[in-house]
């Protein structure tokens, strides 16, 4: 039996009483956005026919997120992190700011407080033996195109495993590896070495990775280096690179690829480039150049320092 009373009065009464509307206290802009919730989902049950076991099944899911710390992990999997970053860019376009790198999303996995190194940083601690040695550098620009000495370049990614040091299931890896934070030189040049990351994959088995299977989808990413980079009167860029030739590249559960975001990975197996990174054999080097955008009226109009992010 399907029935109708989302558009009756007392429904939408009853709403403004639950959103506090009717009454004086409270943060109206909280009022304002449950209400505004609230609302659309009184009436997607209603046009729907949810039943009451659906609905239940629905809240013990969230339950099971939530006792799951997995609320982070399944946001961008909804494209919600895409979407934001979609407003910011459509904010940025009606400013006429222009993201010569784009952002793309930060992912649940960073950990604050990595090494600080200038100039160059090793990132991995050798221990993962199936890693092929990756180098990878760049230059940071500030918005006026000068190279940005100085600027903070914090990177981190996972292992051949796919799993992130402080997030290893394994409790293999050691605080910070695969983590740095790295100070441009007076040239403003970055350099690591590490090895290259495999792709991710949410974790089996998990509220997040029910929903997905649920709606016939997978919870893969390719691989992809994460990077804040900031400097003084200069936005904070979140962004990430896509390892190229990883078949996943174009199909991630997280929606995080973007243009410009898949630089060449070169093989490099000759004596002198070899020799020139001291090391012992063959590996892969990326070239990416980073741009930074300008602060706007003397502010970073993006920053989401609200965000709960894991200390070591
Ligand atoms: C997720 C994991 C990542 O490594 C990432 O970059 C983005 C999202 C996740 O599990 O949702
Ligand atoms: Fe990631």
């Amino acid at each position: 039996m399907s029935v109708k009373i989302f558009d009756r009065p007392e429904t939408k009464s009853f709403l403004e009483t639950v959103s506090g509307l009717d009454k004086a206290g409270g943060n109206p802009r909280v009022k304002q956005v449950v209400h505004r919730i609230l609302s659309d989902l009184y009436k997607a049950i209603d046009d729907l026919n949810v039943t009451p076991d659906e609905y239940w099944t629905a809240i013990a899911w969230l339950n099971e997120i939530g006792a799951s710390g997995q609320a982070g992990l399944i946001s961008p999997g909804l494209g919600l992190d895409h979407f934001l970053d979609e407003r910011l860019d459509a904010i940025d376009d009606a400013l006429g700011i222009k993201n010569e790198t784009p952002r793309t999303i930060e992912g649940p996995l960073y950990v604050a407080g990595a090494p600080v190194s200038t100039g160059y940083a090793r990132l991995d601690d050798g221990t993962d033996e199936n890693g092929h040695t990756l180098i990878m550098h760049g230059t940071v620009f500030k918005a006026d195109g000068t190279p940005f000495a100085g600027a903070t370049v914090e990177v981190w990614h996972c292992d051949t495993r796919g799993f992130y040091s402080h997030f290893d299931p394994t409790g293999k890896q050691a605080p910070f590896n695969m983590r740095r934070t790295i100070i441009a030189d007076e040239n403003g040049r970055y350099k690591f070495q590490s090895i290259v990351p495999h792709g991710y994959g949410v974790p089996p088995g998990s509220p997040t990775e029910q929903l997905l299977s649920a709606l016939g989808r997978h919870g893969q990413r390719p691989a992809h280096i994460h990077f804040f980079v900031s400097g003084a009167d200069h936005r904070k860029l979140t962004t990430q690179i896509n390892i190229a030739g990883d078949p996943l590249v174009n199909d991630d559960f997280a929606y995080a690829t973007r243009d410009g975001l898949v630089p060449d990975v070169v093989e490099r197996s000759d004596e002198a480039s070899i020799k020139a990174n001291n090391l012992k054999g063959p590996f892969a080097e990326i070239t990416f150049d980073i741009h930074l955008t300008p602060l706007v009226n003397g502010v970073d109009n993006q920053i989401n320092e609200q965000r709960k992010r894991a200390a070591a």
